[in-house]
């Protein structure tokens, strides 16, 4: 049976202010542009996804939020019109999206196995969230790369953070196992901002960018201090300051999907190429890469094969 693997993991943040400022076809609010550094940045991370060519993508959002378990999209089309519930003045996105569910059932399966509550969201007329919708879009805009869409359980919130982090440790690893065992070509994202500390008004022009930058310097200090790391490949001292980073900064990676990807990558010690960092309203936004092709720790399969 075919041995599939992990090809990269992208932490690949979600303001929907960056489609907003894209001006793409499916948002109905138009705008004149505005947060480029970050906009720029997703298109490296872009013409990066498109070189690796995987058979799926993998999101795990934050804004998908689900009380009992991890949940899994589980529709094999989905379409219909994402609204961020905050910002419906900058994010009414018309979908449409296919899922690999036959992934997305062996994922569930794998967590079931390793003690998680998981379940398959089945409502063919199931609302996809602006999270997972805004990642996608960010890093695939052509939509032509079917996807497995991964729920936030709050445990982190409910829990510890340690205890909910666990959760999303064995998550991953579930996740990868399922990967390997379906033969598939994937590279994860996780839909997570860092420093979350935000402002609570909008500019009259929201896209005016002299209004924007860091909600406050600690919280970006702490950001450089994260970024600083990841680019050095010291992933264990990433997630050794992970839960302070997480109380002092208000960090959104609570919930869980950098957590995810790193356990499902197997907490590689490589550099994550930044290809940029940018605030929206104040939070700290980072896209990075960590391309296991490029590090000698995936795509043997495909080299041998060919
Ligand atoms: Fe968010």
């Amino acid at each position: 049976m075919a041995h599939g693997e992990i090809l990269a993991g992208f932490l690949a943040p979600h303001p929907p202010h960056l489609v907003y400022g894209e001006n793409p076809p499916q948002n109905e609010p138009k705008s004149e542009g505005g947060w480029e550094q970050l906009r720029w940045a997703y298109e490296r991370a872009r013409k990066s996804l498109d070189e690796l060519k995987p058979d799926v993508l993998l999101v795990h959002s934050p804004h998908w939020i689900t009380q009992v378990g991890h949940h899994f999209l589980g529709v094999p089309h989905l379409s219909g019109k994402s609204v961020d519930p905050i910002f419906p003045n900058l994010f009414r996105y018309t979908f449409s999206l296919d899922v690999d569910v036959e992934l997305a059932e062996a994922c569930c399966e794998n967590a079931r196995k390793r003690g998680l509550v998981a379940k398959m969201m089945r409502n063919p007329k199931f609302r996809v969230d602006y999270g997972t919708i805004t990642t996608l879009h960010m890093i695939r805009p052509q939509w032509d790369i079917p996807i497995v869409g991964i729920s936030a359980n709050n445990s982190p919130y409910y829990l510890t953070t340690e205890e909910g982090l666990d959760e999303m440790d064995s998550l991953g690893k579930a996740t990868r196992e399922a990967i390997e065992a379906t033969g598939r070509r994937a590279v994860l994202l996780a839909s997570n901002t860092l420093c979350h500390w935000h402002f609570h008004e909008e500019p009259a022009l929201p896209e005016d960018m002299s209004q924007e930058h860091p909600h406050d310097y600690a919280g970006y200090k702490w950001d450089m201090r994260m970024i600083d790391l990841m680019r050095q490949g010291k992933t264990d001292e990433v997630f050794r300051l992970l839960p302070q980073f997480i109380e002092e900064a208000f960090a959104e990676v609570k919930s869980g999907a950098f957590t995810w990807m790193f356990a499902a990558m197997g907490y590689p010690q490589i550099p994550g190429e930044l290809h940029g960092y940018g605030t929206v309203i104040g939070t700290g936004n980072a896209v990075m890469e960590w391309n296991l092709v490029k590090a000698g720790l995936a795509g043997a399969q495909r080299r041998t094969a060919a």
